[in-house]
């Protein structure tokens, strides 16, 4: 069946790259953006709460998004999907995770090699200043008293350390992941519409330079039509039963 077509991709000495999104953590509790009724941005407009000009121009409306999400990431722990993945990785049959999550749900399962392509919660950084500071520092003020992170030197709001729109993505992620995807033999998408660009442009990019592609996601995405397997299942189940018969 298709697992094991899939999972016979992933011959030792290939090299695997996977690339995840928003509905690997989903499972984990927290909610991804794009879902049917679930995703976030049902609820709001991400030009209007997500991007660099509503931080600028409206905090408010900026942190009354980003607070409970904040609050579910730091409440969640990895799960089965995660784990896989850490299992594959350290078993050298995985070698690079390239994430657009902020959750650290990868790494908190164990990943080692994870490009973190939207950035993460674990700062805060001033815009005005530059000042970064720990987010540890800051978390109970702001989700238990709802006292929002403001810069200790200038006074102006701090943003969390995560891509917003409008932003540049991090050079550093954006290129190793970049060369990750032109050298990969496999690319496993899981948890994705792909409908974000420029980071849904990466395993485009790696099938144009001859990878396989691998989708496990329960709505299709652009790639569907080229991946040599699509899974459309929860990776809560999917990844462990695809790992435990890739490790068989
Ligand atoms: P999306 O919400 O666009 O896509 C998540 C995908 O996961 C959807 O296609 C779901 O069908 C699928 N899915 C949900 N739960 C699943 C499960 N249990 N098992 C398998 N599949 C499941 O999230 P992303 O593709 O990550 O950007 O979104 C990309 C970017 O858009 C995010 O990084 C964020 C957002 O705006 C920024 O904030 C910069
Ligand atoms: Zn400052």
């Amino acid at each position: 069946e298709r697992y094991h077509t899939a999972a016979r991709l992933f011959r030792p000495g290939r090299r695997v790259v996977a690339f995840t999104g928003a509905g690997i953590s989903v499972p984990s509790g927290i909610p991804d953006f794009r879902s049917a009724s679930s995703g976030l941005w049902n609820t709001f407009d991400p030009m209007e709460v997500a991007s660099l000009t509503a931080f600028r121009e409206r905090p408010q409306a900026f942190f009354d998004w980003l607070e409970p999400l904040t609050g579910q990431i730091f409440q969640a722990s990895p799960n089965p999907a995660h784990y896989a993945l850490a299992q594959l990785q350290s078993s050298n049959r995985l070698e690079t995770i390239i994430t657009q999550n902020i959750d650290g749900l990868h790494q908190k399962a164990g990943a080692s090699d994870v490009i973190e392509l939207h950035g993460n919660m674990n700062h805060l950084v001033c815009l005005t200043c530059q000042k970064i500071e720990k987010v540890d520092d800051y978390l109970d003020r702001w989700l238990k008293e709802h006292i929002l992170p403001v810069c200790p030197r200038c006074g102006a709001f701090l943003k969390p350390d995560i891509i917003l729109y409008e932003e540049m993505l991090p050079v550093d992620a954006w290129e190793q992941a970049e060369f990750s995807c032109q050298q990969a033999d496999v690319i496993l998408v899981a948890g994705t519409s792909l409908e974000v660009m420029p980071a849904s442009s990466l395993p485009l990019e790696g099938f144009q330079k001859g990878a396989q592609i691998v989708i496990m996601n329960l709505t299709p995405t652009f790639l569907d039509s080229v991946a040599e397997v699509v899974l459309p299942v929860d990776v809560a189940k999917g990844m462990p039963e695809l790992c435990r018969q890739i490790l068989a």
